[in-house]
């Protein structure tokens, strides 16, 4: 397989050993979706503006997107903007956008020599013509590739996501296509905007907060959270790994008992305990 070069750096013997060591420990997350946060902070603690913390923050995206498609993970989705977002100081919300149409120039290229397809979440329309058109002319370059799906949310909110979702199967009810005694949460996730995605298997949240932040409330029933102290632009690879490590060791029950559990109990006894 053709060495990944995202960061145009040369990966060192030591780092191919711990993915290595990591691939052979456990199972490698299939989704993992990160609320990026503590890039204000970071630099406010360097004396500098907040959004340095933010140019920043794109290397960490850089370098967690390529040791993500290095280790064999399908699919990152990444809390770039959020619909809360909006209320930001307008300068601030301008460096954003600036910083993300610089940074998808920048990117693109690479994104699709290294075999990542890009997609985004949330509601577009609300961004300036030049960052619609920037994304929208990545998502085709790289459209067909396969190794990882790299997921902006933008102008996302999990309530967002949900009540669309909803609008649509009442629009089907109320057409008289639907009957609203066949709606199940299949349903309700296939109308999503994650809808051909699966669920997360592991959520980061850097900076320290214990919150979801209205991220994929719906998707993340069943996620493995990870919450760290770090700031978003000290959030590199081997803190990634550490994570990962978390997760392999984390018992998932999906509101069942564990599997061990469940043999010493005998297959015969039905399984009926909360998580
Ligand atoms: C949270 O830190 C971060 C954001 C709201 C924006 C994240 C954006 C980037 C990393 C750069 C652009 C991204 C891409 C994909 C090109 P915060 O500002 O809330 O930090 P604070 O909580 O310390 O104030």
């Amino acid at each position: 397989m053709k060495e990944l070069t995202i960061t145009k750096q040369i990966q060192t013997e030591e780092d191919k050993q711990n993915q290595e060591i990591l691939k052979n420990s456990g199972e490698i997350p299939l989704h993992i979706a990160i609320i990026m946060d503590g890039n204000g902070r970071w630099a406010k603690n360097k004396g500098s503006i907040r959004l340095h913390g933010h140019k920043v923050g794109v290397d960490s995206v850089r370098d967690i997107t390529e040791s993500c498609a290095q280790l064999g993970v399908k699919y990152l989705t990444l809390y770039a903007f959020s619909t809360e977002n909006w209320g930001r100081p307008s300068t601030e919300v301008r460096g954003l956008m600036k910083l993300l149409v610089s940074s998808l120039r920048k990117e693109a290229e690479n994104l699709n020599k290294n075999d990542i397809r890009l997609s985004t979440i949330g509601q577009l329309d609300r961004f300036p013509q030049s960052c619609q058109t920037e994304l929208k002319e990545a998502i085709e370059l790289t459209k067909d590739n396969n190794r990882l799906e790299l997921c902006l949310a933008l102008s996302y909110s999990g309530r967002w996501d949900i009540t669309e979702a909803v609008k649509k199967i009442a629009t089907h009810v109320k057409e008289g296509r639907l009957d609203p005694e066949l709606i199940n949460d299949q349903m309700i996730g296939d109308h999503l905007s994650t809808a051909d995605v699966p669920d997360p298997d592991l959520i980061i949240r850097t900076s320290g907060e214990y919150r979801i932040s209205n991220f994929l409330l719906w998707q993340l029933a069943y996620s493995e959270l990870y919450i760290t102290e770090t700031y978003w632009p000290d959030f590199r690879r081997d803190e990634l790994y550490e994570a990962i490590r978390s997760y392999q060791g984390r018992d998932r029950r999906f509101g069942k008992i564990s599997i061990s559990e469940d043999e010493k109990a005998g297959s015969s006894r039905l399984v009926n305990k909360k998580s």
